[in-house]
């Protein structure tokens, strides 16, 4: 084909973050809306979508380098595929993209996607054109409605940061916070849970930040929204992410305490743990502060896993600050965590700021950290060995009659039984690794049949 015929199928590719996940998923609803079909293998696509993420470090280069190796495998099979820049990156430095490879026919922001149809439409008339327009929740109501396929699924709930850190693009690529209202929301959860979902993830840069108004006119928080999906019957399990320490309220809290459906796993990103360091990158808590809701938490729900982010090297950052960041380690006992080098970003204000850390100190302390949370992660899947929990199946081991998994704390696990995707398993935690577990199964507690679909 050529790069102006009309695409019959497609690939979406997307980095970054679950609310890329979530609108990958949903731009190849819209494509297969339009007819165009999912292609088999990633050759075969005659449009590409790079759904793309600006976070950290060579965002743009890897764009422009995807963008060469797609067309090298087109130019290999035949043909020139139709490419979009979509996500983060797009809005960051679209026009700059446009300007430099001539082979991107479309370029479209997180926010404008909606419309990802009608430029595929113009594309095929041999138009190239660019859109990142920030409509506030228009892409919702006009993308076509849920479909999903899996046992687990993802539900935007809340978009956008207003929180500036001061490393940080989001704010930027993301713009402002904005909430989708509530009965919406539910809707979307229904039909997700009706097509088989068991498990929902609501997401967002601040998802702790939604607020809405439920049917009757009162207002609610993230904890109201939970407790209301939490009515929808065949839904078994409930998460959120990435939460926010200054929007915490007491109702999320007391939500974590009372609901059952809500899993006892908390994400809540925390960067440093020193003082110094977190006004610097203007988060707006404290080390102390940070620990007191940890503690408030764990009070509602004693056996919850916490999870956390962690940024090493900011500028300034000390050899005692860093020293701080291994205190607060210790003193939460991470379940997982994820653990970054500082990586200054294009217009963000600490990328202008003094003592920028060598590359080596943050290798250094990169790995110092890595350890220490590598090692509380082993020892609290150690500590679960001997607990018994159920296991929502989610695929096929590499072993033949093996299933994969997840526990409420979100550890992986695997066992071997009779069992298909989408079962609840009973099982009992038999052995750890720093990265799963193995189990034992009980009996399905409530197999697929079952439920509602
Ligand atoms: N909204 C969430 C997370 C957003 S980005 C929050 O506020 O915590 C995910 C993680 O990427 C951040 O928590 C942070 O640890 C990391 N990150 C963001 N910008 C970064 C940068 N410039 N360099 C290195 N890590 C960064
Ligand atoms: Fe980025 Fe901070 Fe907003 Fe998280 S809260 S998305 S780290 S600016
Ligand atoms: Fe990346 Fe954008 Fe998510 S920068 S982390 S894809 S919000």
């Amino acid at each position: 084909m050529k790069s102006t015929d009309k695409p019959r199928t497609y690939r979406v590719k997307s980095f970054g973050c679950q609310m890329n996940v979530y609108d990958g998923e949903r731009m190849g609803e819209l494509l297969e809306a339009k007819g165009i079909a999912p292609a088999r293998e990633d050759e075969d696509a005659d449009l590409v979508v790079l759904n793309t993420c600006h976070i950290r470090e060579k965002a743009t280069e890897k764009v422009y380098s995807d963008v060469g190796r797609i067309e090298k495998a087109g130019r290999l099979a035949g043909k020139t595929p139709m490419i979009a820049v979509a996500g983060c990156v797009a809005q960051a430095e679209g026009e700059e993209i446009m300007k430099r490879a001539p082979g991107v026919g479309m370029v479209v922001g997180p926010q404008a996607y909606h419309r990802l149809g009608d430029m595929v439409d113009r594309a095929a008339l041999g138009e190239r054109s660019t859109d990142t327009d920030m409509p506030e929740n228009a892409k919702f109501a006009e993308l076509p409605s849920r479909g999903t396929r899996s046992p687990t699924a993802f539900l935007t709930v809340q978009e956008g940061c207003d929180k500036f850190c001061t490393y940080c693009v989001v704010p930027y690529t993301r713009g402002a916070e904005i909430s989708r209202p509530f009965t919406e929301l539910v809707d979307e959860a229904k039909r997700l849970v009706d097509q088989g979902a068991r498990e929902i993830t609501l997401l967002g840069q601040n998802v702790n930040a939604w607020s809405g108004e439920d049917a009757i006119g009162h207002a609610q928080g993230l904890d109201g929204l939970i407790r209301a999906i939490a009515k929808l019957p065949s839904l078994e399990r409930i998460r959120y992410t990435t939460s926010h320490p200054n929007d915490f309220t007491d109702g999320l809290v007391r939500c974590h305490g009372e609901e059952e459906k809500l899993m006892p796993f908390l994400h809540l990103p925390v960067q440093s743990g020193s003082d110094r360091v977190l006004k610097a990158m203007n988060r707006s808590h404290t080390a102390e502060s940070y620990l007191h809701l940890l503690d408030r938490v764990r009070a509602a729900r004693p056996d919850i896993a916490l999870s956390g982010d962690f940024i090493v090297g900011f500028p300034g950052e000390t050899d005692a600050d860093f020293e701080e960041t291994l205190k607060l380690v210790d003193t939460v006992g991470y379940a997982q965590a994820f653990s970054f080098k500082y990586s200054p970003r294009p217009g963000t204000p600490a990328a202008a700021m003094d003592s920028q850390i060598p590359r080596e100190v943050m290798d250094e302390r990169l790995q110092r950290l890595q350890a220490a949370l590598n090692r509380d992660q082993l020892a609290f899947n150690e500590a679960s060995i001997g607990r018994a929990c159920d296991v929502l199946v989610e695929r096929k081991g590499k072993l033949s009659g093996q299933w994969l998994g997840k526990s409420p704390w979100l550890q992986s696990v695997h066992f071997t039984a009779e069992a298909a995707i989408g079962d609840m398993v009973r099982v009992e935690l038999v052995e750890a690794g720093a990265n799963s577990l193995g189990a034992r199964a009980s009996e399905p507690v409530s197999a697929q049949s079952t439920s509602s679909r």
